[in-house]
């Protein structure tokens, strides 16, 4: 089975959205390093961003199903969704929260996250290359039987 990697909002722009904060790297880039990551670590992954709520509600249930562990960064979700909190509160593998910049240097309203209650595990301020590190966790955490 995969581990499914959810992006949130604005995502999209990664490379070109605020590089002083987020960096220089594109969205395509951090997918292909997971990728390659993945395959030397013996999993598979399923990449996705949408800008849109509902539909990383719906990714989260196709995870349900489908996914041995799971690892999302809900943007700017992260700091007003209950909907995936409860998305999420519904799955029964690891869960790792990813954020490229440290959420808790920066603006209040950034310092909570719904998701946090929930994860297994949480990665921010490590910039693009915190997926990978929550992805080489994964591979400690997943049960064996599930991948
Ligand atoms: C982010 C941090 C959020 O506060 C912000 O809304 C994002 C990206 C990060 O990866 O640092 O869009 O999740």
């Amino acid at each position: 089975k995969p581990v499914f990697i959810l992006n949130g909002p604005n995502l999209n722009l990664l490379g070109k959205r605020e590089p002083e904060i987020y960096g220089s790297e594109t969205l395509a880039d951090v997918e292909a390093s997971c990728v390659r990551l993945a395959e030397e670590l013996g999993l598979t992954v399923r990449f996705h961003q949408s800008n849109a709520e509902f539909q990383i509600i719906d990714w989260i249930h196709e995870a349900r199903e489908e996914a041995c562990g799971l690892i999302i960064n809900p943007a700017a979700f992260t700091h007003t969704s209950i909907a995936i909190l409860d998305a999420l509160k519904a799955c029964a593998f690891p869960i790792f929260e990813v954020h490229i910049s440290n959420i808790h240097k920066r603006e209040a309203f950034r310092h909570h996250s719904y998701v946090s209650t929930c994860a297994d595990g949480i990665v921010a301020g490590f910039g693009t290359q915190g997926y990978e590190m929550a992805l080489r966790r994964m591979a400690t955490s997943v049960d064996a039987e599930t991948i």
